[in-house]
């Protein structure tokens, strides 16, 4: 809850970016499952999107990759092959490319395909979440709601193709590694990466006198500017 305000502070409620932005913190730490529990009114009946905050995904074709996996019905995650996926939720294949295990945090993983932190959900979810147990460590695991989809044979799994980049910025280490791979792009093409006035204009939700009075208060940096050259480069 600390944080939220930060977060509020940084993002505001989106109108700026033509979107709803709501906030909601998680008072104590229950497991990630434990959210859909609270915003069970935000949900309604309609699909879920759910991404961890240390999660970063880039790529070709990312995005048309994920509008296809709102349109199955269940939930859909992912796979990702990494050298360490003892370090990550691990899902296990047969020989034709059926699901046949999934495990958290495995110390001898059957696969090294990690399922990323990225997942969508059918309106099904409360109702499963309502039904899980906490585990040892007394919180609501996601592999468990994974689960219960897949004993309902109810979930997919995508692997992800190797010209995407998943990364996750939990340790020290690996948040230098995503800054790095970043920055070397940035600084390559010189556009940016996640940029969300950018994103916003790209996608028509926002007009360039919005991109140009967004960009008013940061002309003196490089961000500002980088707005700026938007619309006078279109
Ligand atoms: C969580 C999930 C794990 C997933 C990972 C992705 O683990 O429990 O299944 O693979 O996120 O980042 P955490 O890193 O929060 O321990």
């Amino acid at each position: 809850p600390k944080d939220k305000l930060l977060f509020q502070e940084l993002l505001g409620d989106g109108s700026s970016w033509g979107i709803e932005i709501k906030y909601k913190s998680q008072t104590e730490p229950k497991g990630i499952p434990h959210i859909f529990l609270f915003i069970e009114s935000y949900i309604k009946d309609s699909k879920i999107a759910l991404i961890l905050g240390d999660n970063l995904f880039h790529g070709n074709k990312l995005i048309s990759t994920l509008k296809e996996s709102t349109k199955s019905s269940g939930a859909t995650i992912f796979a990702y092959p990494v050298q360490n996926s003892n370090r990550y939720g691990v899902v296990e294949f047969d020989k034709n490319g059926k699901v046949k295990s999934l495990e958290e945090k495995p110390q001898n993983p059957k696969s090294n395909f990690a399922i990323p932190g990225l997942y969508f959900f059918d309106d099904t979810v409360i109702e499963k979440v309502q039904s899980l147990k906490p585990s040892d460590r007394g919180e609501l695991e996601i592999i468990d709601l994974n689960q219960k989809y897949l004993d309902e044979e109810n979930l997919k799994v995508q692997v992800l193709n190797r010209g995407l980049a998943w990364l996750d910025t939990g340790t020290v280490d690996s948040l230098h590694q995503a800054s790095s791979y970043i920055r070397i792009l940035e600084h390559r093409q010189g556009l940016k990466v996640g940029c969300p006035e950018e994103v916003a204009w790209r996608n028509g939700w926002i007009s360039d006198e919005n991109i140009l009075e967004l960009a008013e208060p940061l002309k003196n940096s490089g961000y500002g500017n980088y707005l700026i050259e938007l619309i006078t480069n279109k």
